[in-house]
């Protein structure tokens, strides 16, 4: 059956058109002093990761909505898929695998196999963090570039850069990524050959770009050490694919193993993390682990009424099918995640931007929303106009930690960054009527009543936009974890409402296979029928006509 026919989307689907699509903010505030306390949640604090807070009260909710919404993730198996992904059954239905990344966080009950892996991960970073891992002349090493793409970068980069108070200050961290040439130039401009180690990080280590980017270093560093028995200082690989790591010319000293059951958008959490343990030390490392393992042990044993992924995810379904909104905003109030936006991209686009459902039916609602943002206060100046004023429904969720790494000014910068963090989410929410007397600027002063007036209705802001605040007592290891798993495990609620396998990917394959095709009719190799269409065709003929140009 498909979900627009269950009785479960059918009440919402009334639910809303009685209720939920003329759901007024205000009017719920002032009709509810409790309002706040019944929709904010708690990730307490556990001795270990400071508290994270979820206020869900600004969302055009009633309790009757989640209610209905939790009916919907009931019917459509929310908690036996959930069970399967954590017993480790195959739930990426069209790859038949099972998908293990709960599992790496679970550091207590690890494999034999993850064990291993994670001792390889201690001794080698603690080797390089304390000087003992030389390069070839014997220096100890200052520099890492971590060569991966997608999950095998976007992950180790957001996290280095998040977790930077707890960094080595000592080291120099590189994330090379695009196979456009001026990423790995500038990199290595800033690398010296005697002290930079590399980390090639790629799962299927396949991927065109890196593999590109990996010769590129590779000869680099060769023109340098001359000799390659010196390449096992400076290359170590993080990978499921040995054998291909090892045609490369790594030693299997220096291969990182993992599963294929571990997707790549959810792999930060194993040795795709190795530059991360590099950087922060094994002991933060584990923190983060059992940080995001805090947020899999809610998501598990917690009913789903009162689940914090559960609820996060459930809302934005609210959103995207029955009130049409085809974005949703992420905007971290905090500089130190200025990359969260982006890896949530990942996270979720790949994840849930698919058309056809589990049982290979086409789907016929919306699935996955545009994720975006940047942070605050920055977006603020930017396309926060849109979300106050523009003509669209864009949900948006704000993060704000509480305590500051850098309490700088006497902590006014923070506290400066706190008010506008609270502002936002209340001037969504209340808007701006139209209805005032504008006040005339000093260059205004000569206006009539009419122009003022028509003045004030472009000033107006309609209001009811909602947002979900998350306050994170400190961004720790163990909460950033959380707040990663917290993202996973909504990303997880809504593929299953959708009925999608939120662990494929097969829409990014095409383009790679015509890229190879015409990267070969580019470099001569194939002269080419020129049988692509017409503007495939003339775009081609122009790239080789300019670039023949001396
Ligand atoms: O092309 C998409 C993708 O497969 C992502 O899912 C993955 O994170 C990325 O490419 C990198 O893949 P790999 O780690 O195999 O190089």
């Amino acid at each position: 059956m498909s979900l627009i026919d269950l009785p479960a989307w059918q009440a919402l689907q009334h639910h809303f058109d009685v209720a939920g699509k003329q759901f007024n903010l205000k009017t719920a505030f002032s009709n509810d002093s409790a309002r706040f306390e019944k929709f904010c949640y708690s990730l307490e604090n556990d001795g270990n990761s400071p508290e994270i807070v979820f206020d869900f009260s600004k969302n055009l909710v009633s309790q009757e909505t989640l209610d209905l919404l939790v009916e919907l993730a009931r019917a459509t198996g929310l908690e036996e898929l959930r069970h399967d992904m954590i017993a480790g059954k195959n739930v990426n239905n069209t790859e038949q695998r099972a998908v293990s990344h709960v599992a790496l966080r679970d550091v207590e009950h690890a494999d034999e196999s993850t064990r291993a892996t994670l001792n390889h991960m201690r001794l080698f970073s603690e080797q390089v963090r304390n000087g003992v891992w030389a390069g070839y002349t014997g220096k100890s090493i200052e520099t890492v570039v971590n060569i991966g793409i997608g999950g095998s970068d976007l992950g180790p980069l957001m996290v280095c850069e998040a977790l930077a108070p707890y960094g080595d200050s000592g080291l120099t961290l590189h994330f090379v990524s695009n196979i456009d040439g001026t990423h790995i130039a500038e990199a290595l401009k800033r690398s010296d050959p005697e002290t930079t180690l590399f980390i090639i990080a790629s799962k299927s280590f396949t991927t065109v770009e890196t593999m590109q980017n990996a010769n590129t270093a590779l000869q680099w560093f060769l023109r340098s050490a001359k000799e390659s028995r010196y390449v096992e200082q400076h290359f170590v690989a993080v990978s499921t694919n040995s054998a291909a790591v090892e045609k490369f010319g790594i030693s299997l000293n220096n291969i990182f193993p993992f599963s294929n059951s571990v997707g790549g958008r959810y792999s930060v959490w194993g040795p795709i993390g190795l530059i991360i343990c590099v950087y922060i030390g094994y002991d933060n490392f584990i923190k983060f682990l059992q940080g995001g393992h805090r947020m899999d042990q809610h998501f598990q044993q917690t009913p789903l009424r009162n689940n914090i992924p559960v609820l996060g995810g459930l809302i934005r379904v609210w959103y995207t099918n029955f009130f049409g909104a085809a974005a949703h905003v992420v905007s971290p109030f905090d500089q130190y995640l200025a990359e969260f936006p982006a890896y949530l991209q990942q996270l979720s686009m790949e994840s849930n931007g698919k058309r056809i459902r589990r049982d290979h039916q086409p789907v016929t609602y919306a699935t996955a929303p545009v994720i975006f943002g940047e942070p605050g206060t920055n977006a603020q100046h930017s396309y926060f106009q849109l979300l106050h004023q523009g003509t669209g429904l864009i949900p948006a969720d704000l993060i704000l930690p509480v305590k500051s790494h850098n309490p700088v000014g006497n902590n006014m910068h923070h506290k400066m960054l706190a008010a506008n963090f609270i502002a936002q989410s209340e001037a969504l929410m209340i808007g701006k009527s139209a209805d005032f007397h504008h006040k005339p600027g000093a260059d205004e002063e000569s206006l009539e009543a009419k122009a003022l007036q028509e003045l004030a209705v472009h000033e107006s802001c309609p209001g009811n936009r909602p947002s979900t605040s998350i306050l994170v007592e400190q961004i720790t290891p163990g909460t950033l974890g959380s707040l990663i798993a917290y993202y996973e495990h909504v990303t997880f609620t809504e593929g299953i409402v959708w009925n999608v396998n939120s662990f494929d990917n097969f829409g990014v394959e095409l383009g790679k296979t015509l890229a190879e095709r015409l990267f070969a009719e580019i470099n001569g190799e194939e002269a080419g029928p020129n049988d692509h269409d017409q503007s495939t065709n003339g775009l081609l003929d122009i790239f080789k006509r300019i670039s023949d140009r001396p």
